[in-house]
């Protein structure tokens, strides 16, 4: 017999329903939950599960979704599958049959369910052991509108759905989760014998089950507790609670690391967040994609923080916005960030640079302990060491139609107002008068100023109104 281990599995996701309760012209399984869309939640759990294929079974908003679940780096390779008209789960995967090889375990998943962790499925998988059904159940103090698990004794015989259930079905409280794996070519000879003689004319793919058992087979319940891995998505009220409810676990997991959340209610991360020792993160922060911060970085209220790294004993001060989307942002060790700073791709700051309130930067290299503390643009520029970039000072590097370097060399010093037109660069230490535009680069050391000289005329008396005539 094949070790466990080996057995192919081929996963089947269905993702065709309507989700009319949503009330959204984006369809069900693109709702998003943390950031990424439900149906994409349910696929990266088939990547950990290794599962050699996934077919996804597409209906309604199939032109929106297939697009997502083919594009290039997609998790694991995705075949669509559609299902025109919905007759039901049955039907549904009796669409994907001809996708799948005989010798799999098929684990169904639907694409509306996104926070089933792969160790479940890795023990419902283990249950089936490549000979048998197997479902995966929970007890739930209000069954009402889920398949109810009925047992003789201890082996279960049927799941009868909520609408054809008999009052003292209904009382059953332990319920079928929409979960099965199941070897493919046991599955393939039920589907073929699934009718839609029940209350809602529809074939279900529970009717397996009873199939199952005319046909001597045994079918085996693994049975969790954990009622955020079955929670499937139907509303924005049930979208918004399990968000809530997701984002809690996720601020827990960091806590047991260490993190020192104020307040784990409000707390929202969207992706991935590495913490070093002693990171403190105040309320209200959003972490989306790739986030790392080093040791002793603390991260003040109201923050937005994406795709980024944060080195050791960095502050980040309230109300700052970051995000290196794909060229990244580094913010260097013991850097001082906003309040109201806003650092867009490509931002690499050095070790004790300042960043002020109001202050974008994008594109910019600055060294070790250059400072732009209020009201100013840097954009493609190269800052060196120790300059001191002042108020309401901006770098010109877009002309129209290209974009343009300013290099602006170590110990430089350029005052309030200034406009650098790039290409230009300020020689090493040289000194910018404020609200100079330079448009030629000068020799470090040099003192540059570029605007009208002031001119003063004494005395000088301002017009009067003139009487009316
Ligand atoms: C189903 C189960 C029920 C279980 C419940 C758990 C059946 C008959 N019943 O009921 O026992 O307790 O899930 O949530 O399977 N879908 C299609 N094509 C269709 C119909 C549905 O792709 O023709 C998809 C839906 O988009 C959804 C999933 O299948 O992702 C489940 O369908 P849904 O209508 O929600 O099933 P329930 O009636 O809730
Ligand atoms: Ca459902």
């Amino acid at each position: 017999m094949t070790p466990l281990s080996q057995l192919p599995i081929d996963v089947v996701v269905m993702a065709a329903g309507k989700g009319t309760r949503m009330k959204s012209r984006l369809p069900k399984v693109l709702q998003r939950l943390a950031g990424v869309p439900l149906v994409q939640h349910v696929l990266n759990t088939a990547a950990q599960l290794n599962a050699r294929s996934a077919v996804v079974i597409t209906g309604h908003g199939a032109d929106q979704v297939e697009p997502l679940l083919l594009a290039p780096g997609q998790a694991m390779a995705v075949q669509c599958v559609r299902q025109e008209p919905q007759l039901g789960t049955g039907h549904a995967v009796q669409q994907a049959v001809p996708a799948l090889a005989d010798d799999g375990v098929v684990v169904v998943l639907s694409g509306d369910v996104p926070l089933t962790q792969a160790d479940t499925l890795q023990a419902l998988i283990e249950q089936c052991g490549g000979k048998q059904l197997a479902l995966l159940t929970i007890d739930f103090a209000d069954p009402t509108g889920y398949g109810r698990i009925v047992r003789e004794g201890t082996q279960v015989q049927a799941i009868v759905e909520h609408k054809d259930a008999t009052e003292a079905q209904r009382q059953i409280q332990e319920v079928y989760s929409g979960i099965m794996a199941v070897p493919a070519h046991l599955l393939k000879g039920w589907l073929g014998r699934i009718d839609n003689q029940n209350a809602q004319g529809e074939y279900y793919l529970t009717d397996v089950v009873k199939l199952a058992v005319a046909d001597g087979l045994p079918v085996v319940a693994h049975k969790i507790a954990d009622p955020l891995q079955v929670a499937g998505i139907n509303s924005p009220v049930q979208l918004a609670e399990l968000e809530r409810a997701h984002q809690l676990r996720q601020a827990q997991r960091l806590m047991e690391q260490g993190v020192r959340l104020k307040d784990p209610a409000r707390f929202d991360l969207r992706g991935q967040l590495d913490c070093a020792q002693d990171v403190e993160i105040d309320v209200n922060c959003i972490f989306e994609g790739q986030v790392s911060l080093g040791e002793g970085v603390k991260i003040g209220a109201n923050c937005v923080i994406a795709n980024c790294t944060i080195e050791a004993g960095a502050v980040i001060h309230p109300f700052t916005h970051i995000d290196g989307e794909k060229l990244g942002v580094t913010v260097g060790e013991g850097a001082l960030i906003g309040p109201f700073a806003r650092l867009r791709p490509g931002a690499q700051l050095g070790a004790e640079v300042h960043i002020g309130n109001f202050v974008e930067v994008k594109n910019s290299t600055l060294a070790k302990g250059a400072k732009a503390n209020h009201l100013a643009y840097l954009g493609d520029a190269t800052v060196g060491e120790r300059v001191n970039y002042g108020a309401g000072s901006i770098t010109a590097n877009y002309d129209g139609a290209n974009k343009h370097r300013t290099v602006i060399e170590a110990d430089v010093h350029i005052g309030s107002n200034c406009v650098l037109v790039a290409p230009v660069t300020i020689g090493a230490g040289g000194t910018v008068g404020g609200g100079s535009t330079i448009t030629k680069s000068t020799e470090p050391g040099a003192l540059s100023v570029a605007r009208g000289k002031q001119v003063s005329i004494a005395n000088w008396a301002r017009p009067k109104k003139q009487p009316k005539a």
